[in-house]
């Protein structure tokens, strides 16, 4: 578990956390001043390239490890659950807006909820439900056939969120929610709220919202409030379908009813709490990330015009002439070039770029003892474009470094990049996430000219983190393609 990849860390390994080196903190507060929260990202990593990537904050008053290097990062995700967990502010934040699902979920409770998530997301499930993402992403053609007639820039993220609360919520729970063709009320534009107040909340020095409501809490609150009101919608759904037809409880057909149908060997049955956290948790889950990320392989094809004609080159000999979206999943699945530019996307922008965990018991981190209770941030991206190992282009778009170099050179790419995490909490949903996102790429590839794809003012978007982390004011603007 104590391999680094950093010579002079494997050399001199530190013999105390007290030791270890950091930015000054200040009296009282620690370093939190000095976090500028929505780029705490960009600010631990320009500390590991002064500091190193294992170093000592202050925060709260207690002392904090800042870990910035891939495998021993990997080392102590792969000891999940037993060695280490998320910090417990996640949990409590998070459970108590209802989300007390498998995200926050620790030992046993993890292991149960974990087994029946995965294979409501597992590749053969993905195939049945092909037919259902194919129609969602027609609407979202229809969506972007209109905006390419009429010139409008569209709002990325918030277009695309859309995109990803439908195809969620039709292969998790079984309901069509159609956000995509809705108006401003929609179900994405409640949800949305939420990554930004967690986040938020577990910065927060003191829970204050638990003995005083601001006006950021009760406008979070009514939003929150609509939020359930849906996922309660979608059990009543699952419920009434379950009781017309019973058969389904013995091969359901979708998260919601596998979670509805569970047993343990004793009979005991999820907890109502346990059901509706983990709707919310797969919904919260699925909605920012994946559109975030698509949003970052949009931005960064458009600056890259050999890498997009490569992409649609490859989609139009994939895509059947007579379609518009791609029809067959396997051949979803044979999009080489194309899987690669997501990967060197996520690679270079990774959504979820720190990790937060706390050690279970007493361990040791590149040789130094660490006592149990001990938070480590990790910091994902700096290893993902470290030039020692990965070349001096590592900090540029180059999509065909993920096929050039054979499946060593893949697996060496994917040793150091770890978008979707590592170990036993290895994102379950990253095979929909990789095929919705092939499904859009490939539309906007085969059916559309990216006009542009970037901010009002032109300067690149900056990264914000809002617990994912996404790029503010992207816009994109289509025309039809020529005999499309
Ligand atoms: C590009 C898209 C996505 C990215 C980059 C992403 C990334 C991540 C990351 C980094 C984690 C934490 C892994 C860890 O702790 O080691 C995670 C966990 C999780 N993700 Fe994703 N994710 C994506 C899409 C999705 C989708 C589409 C779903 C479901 C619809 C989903 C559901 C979850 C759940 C339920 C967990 C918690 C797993 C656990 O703790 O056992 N994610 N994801």
């Amino acid at each position: 578990m104590d391999r680094s990849s950093n010579e002079a860390l494997a050399k001199a390994p530190p013999r105390a956390l007290k030791d270890l080196p950091g930015p000054q903190p200040w009296p009282l507060l620690g370093n939190l001043p000095q976090l500028d929260l929505p780029r705490m990202h960009e600010k631990l990593e320009g500390w590991a390239e002064q500091y190193g990537p294992l170093y000592r904050l202050t925060l709260g008053g207690k002392p904090i490890v800042v870990l910035a290097d891939g495998p021993l990062i990997a080392g102590i995700l792969r000891d999940r659950p037993d060695g280490w967990r998320r910090i417990g502010v996640i949990a409590s934040v998070i459970n108590e807006m209802g989300g007390d699902g498998v995200f926050t979920a620790e030992g046993y409770d993890w292991r149960r909820q974990r087994r029946l998530v995965m294979s409501a997301f597992d590749p053969g499930h993905l195939a049945r439900f092909f037919p259902s993402l194919v129609r969602v992403t027609e609407r979202f053609d229809r969506r972007l056939a209109e905006a390419a007639k009429s010139g409008e820039a569209i709002d990325l993220q918030a277009q695309l969120m859309r995109y990803t609360v439908d195809v969620t919520a039709g292969l998790a729970f079984g309901s069509d929610v159609n956000t995509l063709e809705g108006g401003s009320d929609v179900l994405q534009e409640h949800l949305d709220k939420i990554f930004p107040m967690i986040y938020r909340r577990i910065n927060l020095p003191f829970p204050y919202w638990r003995h005083l409501r601001l006006p950021i809490d009760r406008a979070f609150d009514r939003h929150l409030a609509e939020v359930h009101k849906a996922v309660h919608r979608f059990i009543d759904e699952a419920r009434q379908r379950m009781t017309i037809e019973p058969e389904r409880a013995a091969k359901p057909p979708n998260l919601l009813e596998a979670l509805l149908a569970a047993r343990d060997a004793d009979g005991s049955a999820l907890s109502e709490a346990q059901i509706a956290g983990n709707v919310l948790t797969v919904l919260l889950g699925g909605e920012d990330t994946t559109a975030n990320t698509l949003c970052w392989a949009l931005f960064l094809l458009h600056r890259d015009r050999a890498a997009w004609d490569r992409l649609v080159a490859e989609v139009d000999a994939t895509v059947a002439d007579d379609q518009r979206v791609l029809h067959d999943f396997d051949r979803s699945r044979g999009l080489d070039y194309l899987e690669a530019c997501l990967h060197e996307a996520m690679r270079l922008r990774p959504v979820a770029p720190l990790i937060f965990v706390e050690s279970l018991r007493d361990t040791t981190l590149a040789g130094m003892p660490l006592k149990k209770g001990t938070i480590v941030f990790c910091v994902m991206r700096k290893s993902a474009t470290d030039a020692a190992t990965l070349g001096s282009d590592a900090a540029e778009f180059r999509p065909a470094r993920w096929l050039d170099g054979g499946s060593d050179g893949t697996r060496a790419l994917n040793r150091a990049a770890m978008p979707f995490g590592a170990g036993p909490r290895l994102c379950p949903g990253r095979y929909l996430a990789l095929v919705e996102m092939k499904m859009v790429l490939s539309l906007i590839a085969r059916n559309y000219t990216l006009f542009d794809v970037g901010t009002a003012s032109g300067e690149p978007p900056a990264e914000r983190l809002a617990f994912a982390m996404f790029p503010v004011g992207l816009r994109m603007k289509l025309a039809p393609r020529p005999g499309r």
